[in-house]
């Protein structure tokens, strides 16, 4: 067991920030933002912290995936030492799953560890990225080849910060808060499966508390597993849930047209809850329900039997099997888990069949 991480859901930033950054006694603040986190969330941020007398410094880094990258980590690293970081300064990390994954490593690595408090600000690092305490990057050409676990002192979550996201980006994030409900139970389920349309309008203060309470949710069963098992030896590989299959649709995807990660997962649960059907005695009726779901708001990518092998061969690469056979995570029911299963080439096929009929 580790120790649980903080998380603050946030209904007043600038109470829930002078809080969290109060518990850490620092000599130097340290912002670290991307080059859209700058424009659309930094202002927020800027006006609690301008009665301060030391402004806090700012760094930042270019936006998306593309750049969790070696160069842009030697550049924080770079910037935290000449504007003169010493080991009690602190990093705030503003910004999507990429800045709070490589801003945690920056501060998990400079002077061999600073604190750092995570502020996410795309859903799916709210109810993903940002707990969990898994910092890295990108290297030889591999996804987060290079981190290390080490918990953020605070995470804070305001989804007001979603406001200026794209709908495929909050889809995206839909897409874990999904899975986790069906790691959790039938009442979390079935409230995720009634409660998207309402989210179109985040202007409105209610359409956002039902988010951030759906966002509560998540986290709590994100950091319930992530508590019990911090570094993946049992059940945290609970939350690979739909995304066995998921990996190997976003990799051939990125050969193509490169589709988010959550929509790789969401098409990857089709294919799973399939195979939970016919392996371990999911229901049914709960799985045409959530696979109805994902076909109405996520579409689907187009796959033909040509792809199988290549599917196939991307899911045998994927780094969370161990030996020849590719592993599952299963349900047997909506909460049910069944960790470490394995699945035939044939009955990978029939799911495959399955996701592309669906
Ligand atoms: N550490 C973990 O446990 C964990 C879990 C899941 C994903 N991840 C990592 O998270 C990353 C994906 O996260 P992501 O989807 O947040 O990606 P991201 O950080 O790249 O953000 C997606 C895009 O949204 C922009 N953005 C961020 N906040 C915004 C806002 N409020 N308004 C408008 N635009 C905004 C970003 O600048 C970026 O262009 C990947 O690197 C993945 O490996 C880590
Ligand atoms: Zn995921």
């Amino acid at each position: 067991m580790m120790e649980q991480q903080k998380v603050v859901i946030s209904q007043d930033l600038r109470q829930s920030l002078s809080q969290a950054i109060a518990e850490c006694k620092y000599d130097h603040l340290f912002i670290l933002v991307d080059e859209t986190t700058a424009h659309c969330c930094l202002p927020v941020l800027e006006s609690i912290f301008s009665p301060l007398n030391t402004p806090p410094s700012l760094i930042t880094i270019g936006a998306t995936d593309q750049h969790k990258t070696l160069d842009s980590l030697s550049h924080v690293w770079s910037e935290l030492q000449c504007m003169g970081a010493t080991r009690h300064s602190l990093m705030i990390n503003l910004g999507g799953g990429m800045v709070t994954d490589l801003g945690g490593f920056a501060a998990s690595t400079f002077k061999r560890g600073i604190p750092y408090i995570n502020i996410p600000t795309t859903l799916l690092s709210m109810v993903d990225a940002s707990v969990g305490g898994k910092t890295g990057i990108n290297f030889g050409g591999l996804k987060n080849e290079i981190g290390v676990f080490n918990n953020a002192n605070c995470v804070i979550l305001d989804t007001t910060f979603l406001r200026t996201l794209d709908k495929a980006n909050i889809l995206s994030g839909y897409a874990e808060m999904l899975k986790h409900g069906l790691i959790d139970c039938e009442a979390h389920w079935a409230e995720l499966l009634a409660h998207l349309e309402d989210l179109d309008n985040l202007e409105n203060m209610e359409t956002l508390e039902k988010l951030s309470s759906l966002v509560a949710k998540s986290v709590a069963v994100k950091q319930r597993i992530v508590t019990e098992d911090p570094t993946e030896k049992g059940l945290r590989k609970a939350l690979n849930l739909g995304h066995t299959v998921g990996h190997a649709f976003e990799s051939l995807a990125l050969e193509r047209k490169p589709i988010l990660h959550g929509y790789a997962v969401a098409y990857g649960l089709v294919a799973e809850l399939y195979l939970s059907c016919i392996k371990t005695g999911f229901p049914t009726d709960k799985m045409r329900q959530t696979v109805s779901f994902i076909k109405e708001h996520y579409g689907r990518m187009a796959i033909t039997c040509d792809d199988y092998p290549r599917l196939l061969e991307l899911m045998h690469h994927d780094k969370k099997n161990t030996g020849s056979a590719i592993n599952f995570t299963l349900l047997a029911g909506i909460g049910d888990l069944r960790i470490n299963q394995t699945a035939t080439e044939d009955e990978i096929k029939e799911a495959l069949d399955f996701y592309r009929e669906f």
